[in-house]
């Protein structure tokens, strides 16, 4: 199939992908221009990079292994054929001194590939890594950072981002990171209203949020006297209110600095899918980017 006939076939995505995407361009704009003097290397790394068309379900997508567990909130809606993050990314002038793309499939590595002759001046400045973006990202983030400064988005679909890579990202002390954590889509549905969670469900639930302590924080039993005079115990479940304070208060414990609030990216049900999260690595450049990111998420309401 041709490359454009099989991009526009499987599009997805409503107008929290538009929303995504242009905090993140808009992020990258003012970050290369704030630090065009700044003596660092600067990079922007995409590990979640699909095709570099934007928010496609793609033919090959395997929805299962890639944990995204409810795709029923995320409905199909025909959209025109848009620059991904990737693409955008190397539209950014000035630009970065390195764009390292990150993608699991093999075929959607080539696509990223192809990007490359669209940018001829950025040629020798792109990297493709195929693998996954937990194990790329932890070995990236093991280098010396000290002369580099980055930004990091990290956009998957679903539960993939393990807590092990955030602190990696957080250690290097040198890195932006936005995040989208899969509120609605994914850790909300896995918190089942009984309590009782599946094993599988609470291993990945413990990969993303770093510690097994978000049980007792997320469940609460309370006593209700009977009629008869004796006590019933119910298990009341957090809020996404609660829920996404938990994670970005993990972030704060973590990072220099983390936006207030998240922008929260609903579906056009107004159901949070995402909250769209920003954290920022170094002590020196905190002030003033949190001042940006916050700006621009104040429209992600
Ligand atoms: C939401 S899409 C990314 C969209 C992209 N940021 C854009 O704006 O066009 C998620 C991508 O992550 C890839 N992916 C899924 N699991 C992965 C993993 N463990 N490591 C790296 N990539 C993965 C999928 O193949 C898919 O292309």
């Amino acid at each position: 199939m041709a490359q454009d006939e099989q991009q526009k076939k499987h599009q997805f995505g409503g107008e929290w992908t538009t929303v995504k995407l242009k905090v993140l361009s808009d992020y990258l704009q003012s970050y290369t221009n704030a630090l065009k003097k700044a003596p660092f290397h600067k990079l922007y790394i995409d590990a979640f990079a699909g095709t570099g068309y934007r928010d496609i379900r793609r033919e090959g997508d395997d929805v299962a292994s890639q944990s995204i567990l409810f795709p029923d909130m995320v409905e199909p809606e025909p959209q025109s054929f848009l620059a991904g993050s990737a693409r955008l990314a190397l539209q950014v002038e000035p630009g970065f001194d390195q764009y390292i793309f990150i993608e699991r499939n093999p075929e959607w590595c080539i696509h990223l590939e192809s990007l490359k002759s669209e940018f001829p001046g950025l040629t020798n400045k792109v990297s493709i890594l195929q693998g996954d973006a937990n194990t790329k990202i932890q070995e990236l983030c093991a280098r010396d950072w000290r002369h580099n400064r980055a930004v990091l988005f990290l956009d998957p679909y679903g539960m993939q981002v393990e807590w092990k890579t955030i602190e990696a990202i957080a250690h290097t002390k040198a890195i932006d990171l936005w995040l989208l954590f899969p509120l609605g889509i994914g850790v909300n549905r896995l918190l089942t209203k009984s309590g009782e969670i599946p094993k599988s469900w609470r291993r990945r639930l413990s990969l993303l949020l770093g510690s097994e302590g978000w049980y007792d924080e997320f469940y609460k039993v309370e006593s209700m006297p009977t009629l008869f005079g004796d006590d019933k115990e119910r298990v009341v479940k957090a809020t996404m209110e609660t829920i996404g304070r938990y994670f970005t208060n993990r972030l704060k414990d973590i990072f220099a600095g983390v936006a207030k609030e998240p922008g929260v990216l609903r579906n056009s049900a107004n159901n949070p899918l995402y909250l769209l999260c920003f954290a920022v690595g170094n002590e020196r450049g905190k002030d003033i980017a949190l001042r940006i990111a916050q700006h621009l998420l104040r429209e992600v309401r």
